[in-house]
């Protein structure tokens, strides 16, 4: 049973089929006896659809207000273009533990996490001190403070990597490691997988959603620009792999002998879903990299602290020669981290490459750092989650095999999304082939049950944190057998 969650007005009718004892949607009979069990008509989804952003716009008129006023002096109406969502953006008041409120008082179990970087929550106490305490101490100096150390140190016995330094974004990360390998190599060309996403910077804008007829055959895809103003002199020195295909990444570096810098990965991919590496996968690509004098670059912002309290890098037990870290590691304070072998880093200690930033390792973000990697993900905090996390996929399966829908779950630590496909996706590829409208109305469904799940369908994943609860699980599942049996009921 859901619960009803909503402070806003109820709609009284709506085009679905949701029970309206449930989440106040009131049943249609006519979806009903459309409804046979197959996948729904384009018609009906396109129906059902529509009748969900309906009653997400009437929930939110406040959002409505401002998303509208702010078009005068913020461009686009928002302060980051992915905020822009269908079908209108949400504007949010505050958060607190495992929930947020939205401006028009709506309350949501928050697995969004404001994409992924709330593995600590809304408010944690443990946070709250330490961000309080250095406030009142100073927060910004551009000169080295002592939590700097013990942060370095903490990452480095979690990441098995020696050396340390700061940015303030996984953009900035991702761009230190590709100068980084650049630097070491003395080489221009650098690998990235296709789908795969690191951040907003020139050499990384490249085939991180191509459109198919961008994407090039799939046995040698293309360089395509996922940006408007990149140079093509930059988007050319960008080559493109394919996950979980070794020889992708050997041809590669066969035609492009001793001009390949390095390769930059996610080691589980993020941004399309999630799609795990095989076995032998990582360790493979480290061998074929070395081999050729290359170096290899594990994106862990998004993985980082989230998969576990080592990200991908101890659970595979590959050690990658460069590591960038972001999104949750600062408690919900902008930050980041680049590590690297002594080798690499020796490469910055000696002023070969020159890594700097005014607010790098800036005293708040250290402080908030701190408690985040000694207080909030403790062992016992990962063991929570991982309660949680097989809460949510039992629950979700069950849902599923209920249902006459192509959808499984796929899990990493905190991490989780449905994939509407019944087979399992291996690489950018498959994940094209994933019906992305079943995602679009799974959110709305989820958001009008009072569960806000990250935009963006089929691309991104839910985050679970330290402080959300079985009931807030509970949330989600209910809603999802809510929107299971709306779309994909059994016949
Ligand atoms: C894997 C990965 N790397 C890098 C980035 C860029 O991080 P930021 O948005 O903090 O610049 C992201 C953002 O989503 C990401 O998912």
């Amino acid at each position: 049973m859901v619960t009803v969650h909503h402070t806003a007005e109820q709609p009284v009718q709506t085009s679905t089929d949701q029970p309206a004892s449930t989440t106040g949607q009131q049943q249609s009979s006519t979806h009903r006896a459309e409804r046979t069990g197959r996948a729904l008509a384009d018609a009906t989804l396109k129906e059902i659809i529509a009748g969900q952003e309906e009653i997400f716009v009437r929930r939110q008129p406040n959002s409505a207000h401002l998303a509208e006023a702010a078009q005068q002096h913020l461009a686009g109406g928002v302060t980051s273009s992915w905020q822009i969502t269908a079908p209108q953006p949400v504007w949010l008041s505050h958060g607190h533990g495992s929930k947020v409120y939205d401006v028009d008082g709506n309350e949501y179990v928050d697995l969004h996490g404001g994409y992924g970087a709330a593995l600590a929550g809304h408010g944690h106490p443990a946070i709250q001190e330490a961000v309080t305490a250095q406030v009142s101490r100073g927060t910004h100096f551009a000169q080295p403070t002592p939590n700097a150390v013990a942060v370095a140190r903490e990452l480095a016995r979690r990441f098995g990597l020696p050396r340390w330094r700061f940015a303030n974004s996984g953009t900035e990360a991702t761009m230190d490691a590709i100068h980084l390998m650049r630097s070491i190599t003395g080489r221009d060309l650098i690998i990235k997988i296709e789908g795969c996403y690191h951040g907003h910077h020139d050499s990384v804008q490249v085939s991180v959603a191509p459109e198919p007829e961008q994407a090039g055959p799939a046995a040698k895809p293309y360089s395509a620009p996922s940006s408007t103003g990149i140079p093509k002199a930059i988007t050319d020195l960008t080559l493109i792999a394919t996950f979980n295909d070794l020889d992708s990444v050997a041809r590669l570096l066969e035609t492009h002998q001793g001009q390949v810098a390095g390769m930059i990965i996610e080691p589980i991919m993020m941004n399309a879903g999630i799609i795990k590496p095989e076995p032998g996968y990582l360790t493979g690509l480290k061998t074929l990299l070395h081999q050729h004098h290359a170096l290899l670059t594990f994106d862990e912002v998004k993985t980082g602290l989230t998969v576990g309290p080592g990200g991908v890098t101890r659970q595979e037990d590959v050690q990658p020669d460069l590591i960038t870290l972001a999104k949750s590691l600062g408690g919900g304070v902008s930050v980041a981290a680049i590590g690297g072998t002594e080798t690499v880093m020796d490469h910055v200690a000696n002023g070969g490459y020159e890594m700097v930033g005014t607010f790098n390792g800036n005293p708040l973000a250290m402080a908030a750092t701190r408690a985040m990697l000694t207080e909030v993900a403790t062992p016992e905090a990962y063991q929570h989650i991982e309660k949680l996390r097989l809460q949510a996929k039992t629950g979700i399966e069950q849902a599923i095999a209920a249902s006459t829908l192509s959808a499984h779950v796929v899990t990493a630590g905190a991490k989780g999304c449905v994939v509407f496909a019944t087979e399992p996706v291996t690489s950018y590829r498959g994940f094209l082939g994933v019906d992305d409208r079943y995602s679009h109305a799974h959110w709305l469904y989820q958001h009008n049950g009072g569960v806000f799940l990250p935009p963006w369908g089929k691309i991104e994943q839910w985050l679970i944190s330290v402080q959300h609860d079985e009931a807030d699980i509970d949330r989600l599942i209910d809603n999802f057998a809510v929107f299971a049996r709306a779309v994909g009921g059994p016949p």
